[in-house]
């Protein structure tokens, strides 16, 4: 028999159970899952050499806020656990003395960040069109907010700033600048 004090106790407990799951489900960015993801994904980006020291170069151009002073962008499409999808990596340098050809010379010297947007499958955040976005250092670690959170995930989802505020301004609706994600499809 169950006494009303077990009852309530039990009440409690269930609804603090309930209350915690939910807060883990919409905590839509830094999560185990999401770092677990940008891991897998930072592996297929080493053995495609999208990153890492001996990554394919291509001609880095000057950058503009928050993204580095000087850019480097590939596009490739890529399969992460059994998921294949556009993926647009962008290597962001910076530094007082920076200049093109020193990064070209040197740019182990100048690599602040690694932003990535990869497009994840369908339903993973329909309101942002699937992106999975996330900002490695360039050992493949994670960069976190001022908050501490884990850059990777939905970043941020449902904030004013951050990497969907931002690119939901790109002309086209895709979130992307550079390009029409129509055309990288072809
Ligand atoms: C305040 C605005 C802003 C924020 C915040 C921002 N970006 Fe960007 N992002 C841009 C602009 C502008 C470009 C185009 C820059 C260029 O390459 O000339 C860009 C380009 C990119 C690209 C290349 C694809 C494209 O859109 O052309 C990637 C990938 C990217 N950003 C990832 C990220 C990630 C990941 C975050 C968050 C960690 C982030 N960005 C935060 C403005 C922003």
């Amino acid at each position: 028999m169950q006494t009303p004090i077990i009852r309530s106790m039990m009440a409690i407990s269930l609804s603090f159970i309930l209350f915690s799951a939910a807060a883990l489900a919409e905590k839509p960015f830094g999560t185990p899952a999401a770092v677990n993801y940008s891991q897998a994904l930072w592996s297929v980006l080493q053995s495609e050499k999208m990153t890492g020291p001996n990554s394919i170069r291509s001609v880095p151009y000057k950058g503009q806020a928050p993204h580095g002073k000087i850019l480097e962008t590939t596009y490739q499409k890529i399969t992460v656990n059994g998921h294949t999808g556009q993926v647009i990596v962008k290597k962001n340098y910076g530094g007082q003395d920076i200049t093109r050809s020193r990064v070209v010379n040197n740019p182990k010297k100048y690599l602040k960040a690694i932003t990535v947007m990869f497009k994840r499958e369908a339903g993973y955040d329909p309101d942002n069109k699937d992106w999975f976005w996330v900002k490695y250092k360039p050992d493949g670690s994670l960069h976190k907010n001022p908050k501490g959170m884990l850059l990777a995930g939905r970043v941020a989802k449902g904030m004013p700033q951050g990497c969907i505020a931002c690119h939901r301004g790109a002309s086209g609706g895709d979130y992307l600048f550079n390009n029409s994600a129509s055309q990288l499809d072809r």
